[in-house]
């Protein structure tokens, strides 16, 4: 059985999705706290505890009988972090290392770990890989980058297999756009899509290795079967291996949306990182993942998602 952490969040909710698709038997975990119950619709097939990771108590009861588990719980968002750095630690380190701690002792065997980019900085380097030392510079960059750690030395340490994917800004439908911490495509599309001005922070030529959900939701069911001798203990980029500006996704959204105004330009947000984009040939070695929908093609599905109502 596999158990999915966060599977009423975004990324969650759309791997229970597939694991389902392929009839197999699926255990979910989410405090709602940035989860969302209208994203349980359609996961009927699984069960689901409604719980805190960061309580030791429910990470045992969630982790009994499970073989694989897909962690993908967190209090994502850079700018979060930096208003409440406590709370980024506690959802994703201390939740980490219990759930860590007790799937080893409930037998699990693998676990993999959804990790970030941001692990990698504003180093000007590009494109980012894996044998680059990391170096966080917002408290959700490292706290994500801790638990990435543990995952590590848990398989050293006690056998339990780990594979840590750092995702590059994922987007696709169910990002929720309507928090203040959402995501930029998933704000620029519910802006956009109701005639609202969206807001670029900065001068709007950042650029961001922005992955569709599918891609990301491949690369876990890759990394799920994948050899352990090969991937255990391992980290690796989830991404497409290309990047795109904040202006020009502002222009492809403007094709899809109808939208006619223009951008509103803000002061830069702290925390903010200049660019990023991954080098994907280490997932392409060990896992034999290539990205299966290009970035025309994820920003297309997502502003259908979003017209359809999706998010509301
Ligand atoms: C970061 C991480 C990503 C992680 C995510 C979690 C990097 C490169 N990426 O994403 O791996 O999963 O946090 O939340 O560190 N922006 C606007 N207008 C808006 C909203 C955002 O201009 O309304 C800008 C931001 O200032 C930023 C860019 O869009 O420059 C992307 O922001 P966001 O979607 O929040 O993601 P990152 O912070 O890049």
């Amino acid at each position: 059985m596999y158990l999915v952490t966060g599977a009423a969040g975004f990324i969650g909710r759309s791997i229970a999705a597939e694991l389902l698709k392929r009839g197999e038997s699926v255990r979910g975990v989410d405090n709602f706290v940035t989860g969302k119950r209208a994203n349980l619709v359609g996961l009927e097939g699984m069960e689901f505890i409604e719980g805190d990771l960061a309580d030791q108590s429910v990470c045992k009861r969630v982790c009994a009988g499970i073989e694989v588990i897909f962690h993908e719980a967190a209090l994502a968002s850079v700018p979060r972090s930096v208003a409440d750095p406590v709370a980024t630690n506690t959802a994703c380190v201390d939740a980490s290392l219990y759930l860590l701690n007790e799937a080893r002792l409930a037998g699990v065997r693998r676990v993999v770990y959804a990790g970030s980019s941001s692990a990698y900085g504003d180093t000007p380097t590009l494109p980012k890989h894996e044998g680059m030392l990391p170096k966080p510079i917002s408290p959700y960059a490292a706290a994500k980058m801790a638990a990435e750690l543990y995952m590590g030395a848990f398989a050293r340490v006690y056998g339990i297999e780990t594979v840590v994917l750092r995702y590059f800004n994922v987007f696709g439908p169910y990002q929720d756009p309507t928090s203040q911490y959402s995501g930029v495509m998933a704000v620029f599309c519910r802006k956009m899509l109701a005639g609202e001005q969206p807001t670029i922070f900065g001068d709007g030529e950042q650029s961001r290795d922005f992955t569709f959900i599918e891609n990301v939701v491949h690369a876990n069911l890759l990394a799920a079967s994948a050899p352990a001798e090969k991937v255990s203990g391992r980290v690796m980029n989830a991404a497409t291996g290309s990047r795109i500006t904040l202006n020009q996704t502002f222009k492809a959204l403007v094709k899809l949306t109808g939208y006619a105004g223009k951008p509103n330009y803000e002061a830069p947000r702290a925390g903010d990182i200049r660019d990023s984009l991954a080098d994907i040939s280490l997932a392409k070695e060990l896992l034999g993942y290539e990205p299966q929908v290009c970035f025309e093609e994820g920003l297309r599905r997502t502003v259908e998602w979003y017209k359809s109502g999706g998010g509301n």
